[in-house]
This record gives C-alpha cells, structure tokens and sequence, in this order.
C-alpha cells in the first residue's frame, strides 16, 4: 500500500470509541505509542506535554472517586461549583453553526442508545460512562505546566492527536475526553501530580467492542469547500 493510504486509512479509521473490551493492552504498547506520538511538532521544541497513564487499581480508585463525585453532581446540582475547570473548552453561548452540529452529534449519540428526549435518567447514566473511561483499561490523563501560554495547547493537542492515530496502527482505539476536566483535582490528588500542572484532558485507550451500537456512530464533516478557501 501507498505510504499515503496507510497513513489516510489510521487518520479516517479513528474515531471516537465510547464502549471497550476489558482486554488489557501491555505496557510497552502504550510506551511505543507515547513515544510516537512524541514527535509530534512544539513551538521551539519545548515539548510540553505530561502524560499519566492509568491501569489496574489506581484507575479503578480514579473511576470510584470521580463517579461518586458526578453523581453527587446529579443529586445536588449546586455542588458543580466545587468542580470547576480551569480554562474554557466550550464557549458559554453557542452560536450556528456550531450549535446544529452539537446538537446533530448528541442526538446521533442517543439515538443509538435509545435514548429519547428528555430521558434525563438515561443521559445522566451516559453521562457517567465517561467515568467509567468507557470500561477502557487505560486512561491517559494530559497535563500542561500552568506558566505556559495558549499556543502550548496547540502543541498538546498534536501529540493527543498522534497518540490517537498511533493507537490505531496498533488495532487499539480511543475516545478523546474532556469531561475530566473540572475533577483536575480529585485527579491531582490520586495520582500525585504536582499543582503548578493543568489538566488539558483525557484519553479512553483500549480494544473497542464492536458488538455496542454506541461505537458504530459515524459523524459527518463539513465538505473542504465550506471550511477551506483557495487563493490561485
Ligand atoms: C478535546 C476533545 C474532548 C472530547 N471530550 C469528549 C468527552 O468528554 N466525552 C465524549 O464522549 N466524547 C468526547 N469527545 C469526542 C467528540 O465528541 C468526537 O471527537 C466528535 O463527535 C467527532 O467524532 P469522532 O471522534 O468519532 O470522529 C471529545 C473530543 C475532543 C477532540
């Protein structure tokens, strides 16, 4: 195969995997991974990114911690002011189009999950699946040091995406989250990072199943024409 169609086909196969096996993926995959993805582009070559890589029991005190706090959330809505994150992913008042494909996506989402309008229940055990890491064995928690700048996220999110396409070259799949966000600190506190770091987000790494109708979702993409202007 092209060396191109190789590396189209482990971008295009990514996709977000939101139901995985419990088979364990080795240590070393995920060190072969990691340092793959490591070449990824930094302004200046700072290389920014911290990664902690979750398994075993400390991902299952993480899980146990964090879902007891959502679901406190859930009952007691005003206690969301303890968990907050520290930058803005989402802006606060959506606009279009960016508000009908949010809404094309979550909708998509439960639909194959048969989940109907105003199923709080349902969308709140949904919710919690990301706590859960999707019952991935892995979970790869980002970390930034808060003197750096905006641009450092740039840098990050190219690595996160290397891991992403990495993991695929290796028959393993993965779900971008940043619903750990606002829990950075009970994260800080059962794995010891150090407080001068921030949370950029998580990563679910595993073996999807492909048996859960949640993981054959397929989201579309705007055409290159509407989002990529060319100047001749
Ligand atoms: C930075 C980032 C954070 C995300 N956080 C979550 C999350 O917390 N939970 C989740 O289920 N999906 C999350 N997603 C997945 C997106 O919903 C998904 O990428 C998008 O719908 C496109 O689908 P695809 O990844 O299958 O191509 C996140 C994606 C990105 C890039």
């Amino acid at each position: 195969m092209q060396q191109h169609t190789l590396v189209d086909q482990a971008i295009i196969s990514r996709h977000s995997v939101r139901a995985f096996k419990s088979t364990p993926v080795a240590t070393q995959t995920v060190k072969d991974i990691l340092s793959v993805a490591s070449r990824a582009p930094s302004g200046n070559n700072i290389q920014p990114w911290n990664v902690y890589v979750v398994t075993g029991i400390k991902r299952d005190e993480l899980i146990q911690k964090v879902c007891a706090a959502q679901s406190q959330i859930f009952a007691q809505p005003e206690c969301a002011a303890g968990h907050q994150e520290t930058f803005k992913y989402y802006p606060e008042q959506w606009t279009s189009p960016f508000i009908e494909r949010r809404r094309e996506n979550g909708w998509g989402l439960y639909g194959l999950l048969g989940i109907q309008k105003g199923e709080h229940k349902k969308m709140q055990h949904q919710h919690l699946r990301n706590y859960q890491l999707f019952d991935a064995p892995v979970g790869l928690f980002f970390t930034l040091n808060q003197t750096l700048e905006t641009g450092s996220k740039m840098d990050i999110s190219m690595m996160i995406q290397n891991v992403m396409i990495a993991a695929r070259g290796r028959g393993l799949d993965t779900c971008p989250q940043a619903a750990w966000n606002p829990f950075h600190h009970i994260i800080f506190d059962v794995l010891n990072i150090p407080s001068d770091q921030e949370l950029v987000c998580a990563i679910a790494l595993g073996y999807a199943d492909p048996a859960q109708p949640v993981n054959q979702l397929q989201t579309p993409r705007v055409p290159v024409e509407d989002f990529a202007v060319f100047y001749e």
